[in-house]
């Protein structure tokens, strides 16, 4: 039975009265959280940095982030809590990042993977991102290697014809709608197969974490 009428998810400025939720999703998320610090300085003092989350309701369901470094959208970091993975709220962000970037001038987006974390790698490839190199060693908890993935130019034709079509897509979906438990009803394709994919993996950030230490964190000036 539905508890609640479904809710939109909205995509939003993060601030840093977000972050305790931030860090919540960071736990479940990340073997390497990046510590609150880090995320107070991104919001502070780094000019190029944007970050966003996705609201549902009065929840935080997730967010991600880019810095803007003149026509390049690097993304740092980006989840989604679990109760909430799957049913499109990665995308939102995604859509909501490059759609930032664009607008800010951006030509390419480009991020970090890890070759294991095959939920993320097929949304990025779903939007655009192809593997262009590798950064040996990077995730410094397991030494995994990174992905280098970037997207085609932002402003040229076969980007923008897919992500119009994918926003188109996105907009269609129906509101997450919440159980009785406040958590969002299980959809019964989502039940086996590839949603089970990466159930219980540990992403892991764009930028490493240690990128972030307060003395790294680039600030422009
Ligand atoms: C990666 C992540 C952000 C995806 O968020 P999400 O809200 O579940 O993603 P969506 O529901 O918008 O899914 C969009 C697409 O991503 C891909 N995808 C997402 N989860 C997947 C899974 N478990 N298995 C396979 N593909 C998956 C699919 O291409 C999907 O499109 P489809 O529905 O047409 O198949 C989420 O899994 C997460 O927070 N992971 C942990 C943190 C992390 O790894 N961050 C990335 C760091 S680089």
């Amino acid at each position: 039975m539905v508890a609640r009428p479904p809710v939109a998810v909205v995509m939003d400025r993060m601030t840093v009265d977000d972050l305790a939720a931030v860090q919540e999703i960071e736990r479940e998320s990340f073997s390497t959280p990046w510590p609150p610090h880090a995320y107070r300085s991104e919001l502070e003092t780094n000019r190029m940095a944007h970050y966003i989350v996705a609201r549902h309701g009065d929840r935080i369901v997730g967010f991600a982030g880019t810095w803007l470094m003149v026509d390049e959208a690097h993304i740092t970091t980006f989840a989604v809590r679990k109760a909430w993975r799957r049913q499109g709220v990665g995308e939102r962000l995604l859509l909501a990042l490059l759609a930032l970037a664009v607008a800010r001038g951006a030509r390419e987006a480009t991020l970090e993977v890890r070759p294991s974390n095959h939920p993320a790698r097929r949304l990025y490839e779903k939007y655009g991102f192809a593997v262009v190199g590798l950064r040996p060693r990077y995730y410094s908890d397991d030494n995994e290697d990174a992905l280098i993935m970037t997207t085609d130019q932002l402003d040229g034709r076969q980007m923008r014809d897919r992500l119009a079509r994918l926003r188109a897509e996105v907009a269609k979906r129906p509101d997450i709608e919440l159980g009785e438990d406040g958590l969002p009803i299980e959809r019964s394709e989502e039940a086996g197969g590839e949603a089970a994919e990466g159930e219980g993996a540990e992403g892991g950030h764009a930028i490493a974490p240690d990128v972030l230490r307060p003395s790294n964190v680039r600030k422009s000036s």
